[in-house]
């Protein structure tokens, strides 16, 4: 038993879920607070190169961790190889009304409805300027998830997401394109063919046009139907993108108690994801990047998933569950 699930988790589970994300954003804020924490260990080494960026390990950050870009140099000191930021809209919004976020103890799992609360990509882009001036992250690539604005109309989704490239283009390593959310109504719709082959067209020829050429990825859901997953990754390569984050949260119930309407994530989604995983790794091939997300909880999560053919993983739940050493137990070679 580690200190932090003897001491730590219980104080923050006795708070409701969105409290204790808050509380621990605000103390990832304060300087040198993960350096403190982890002094003595130093980040797992296992370099690899992907999308012409260098990782010093295959394990990051997921989408939502850290919506607004609060904290990316805690997520290096606690020992990431990455993070991916976001999912921020290119207009600032609160997101659903609260409770919104749900936590299953016995079932190591948890049940968001958040609907993108974000403070939008124009403040992001100036929180990022400000961080990389200082920092320049060499061996830490920062991804952007990029998702639709509440307000925007589904049919209007690509300028929505173009807006939010444009702003933040020259300060992530990479963006995830997220048509797989499913708190934001309509969201999932763009995953038919049609729609994202004009979303994909539009944000592939802006950044064909800028003077660095930045990897694109889709992130998708474990809900879509496995006969679709052949042509949704041919599009994918039609508009060369680098690669799929497989997955996002699921709307699928096993049990009664996971009743909350919202995304499932966590334990009771690790043999979905790996599923998709092993179905993607053949149809992507060698050349596009699989990002292998949902469920990683330990490290035999983490091994299986990257035997089944996940170039990275990434985690949120298990980290709520681990805690500060997350990356150091995921790690872990035995
Ligand atoms: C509270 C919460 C908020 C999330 N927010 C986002 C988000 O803004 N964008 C996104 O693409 N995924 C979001 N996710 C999904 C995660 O990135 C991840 O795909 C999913 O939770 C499965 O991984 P896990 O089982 O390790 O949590 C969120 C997940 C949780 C639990």
């Amino acid at each position: 038993m580690s200190l932090y699930s003897l001491i730590a988790r219980p104080v923050l589970f006795r708070l409701p879920p969105e409290v204790a994300h808050q509380f621990t954003l605000a103390a990832m804020r304060l300087p040198g607070l993960a350096k403190a924490i982890t002094v003595g260990r130093s980040a797992p080494q296992e370099p690899t190169e992907l999308m012409g960026l260098k990782f010093r390990n295959r394990l990051g950050i997921a989408a939502g961790v850290d919506k607004n870009g609060d904290a990316p140099l805690a997520w290096r000191d606690l020992g990431f190889g990455f993070a991916e930021l976001g999912t921020v809209t290119l207009h600032p919004q609160p997101g659903n009304p609260k409770p919104r976020v749900f936590r299953y103890p016995h079932q190591h799992a948890l049940i968001n409805r958040l609907g993108f609360p974000n403070i939008g990509a124009e403040a992001m882009a100036t929180r990022l300027r400000q961080l990389r001036t200082k920092h320049p992250l060499h061996d830490f690539p920062i991804g952007i998830n990029i998702g639709k604005s509440k307000i925007t109309p589904l049919d209007q989704a690509p300028l929505d997401y173009l807006g939010s490239l444009k702003l933040l283009h020259h300060l992530g390593d990479f963006f995830v394109i997220n048509i797989s959310s499913p708190n934001t109504p309509g969201l999932r719709d763009l995953a038919k063919p049609d729609d994202l082959r004009r979303l994909l067209s539009t944000l592939q020829d802006f950044n064909r046009s800028c003077p660095q050429i930045k990897p694109l990825l889709l992130k998708i859901s474990p809900d879509v139907e496995p006969s679709s997953l052949p042509e949704l990754v041919a599009i994918t390569r039609e508009f060369q993108l680098s690669g799929i984050v497989a997955t996002n949260t699921t709307i699928h119930r096993e049990t009664e108690e996971t009743k909350e309407i919202g995304g499932l994530s966590g334990r009771p989604l690790t043999a979905r994801a790996m599923a998709l995983t092993r179905t993607l790794r053949p149809l992507l091939g060698p050349e596009q990047t699989l990002i292998g997300v949902g469920g990683v909880m330990n490290a035999a999560n983490y091994q299986s998933r990257r035997l089944a053919g996940a170039d990275l993983i990434q985690v949120y739940t298990g980290m709520v569950y681990l805690g500060p050493y997350t990356a150091w137990e995921i790690l872990r070679k035995n």
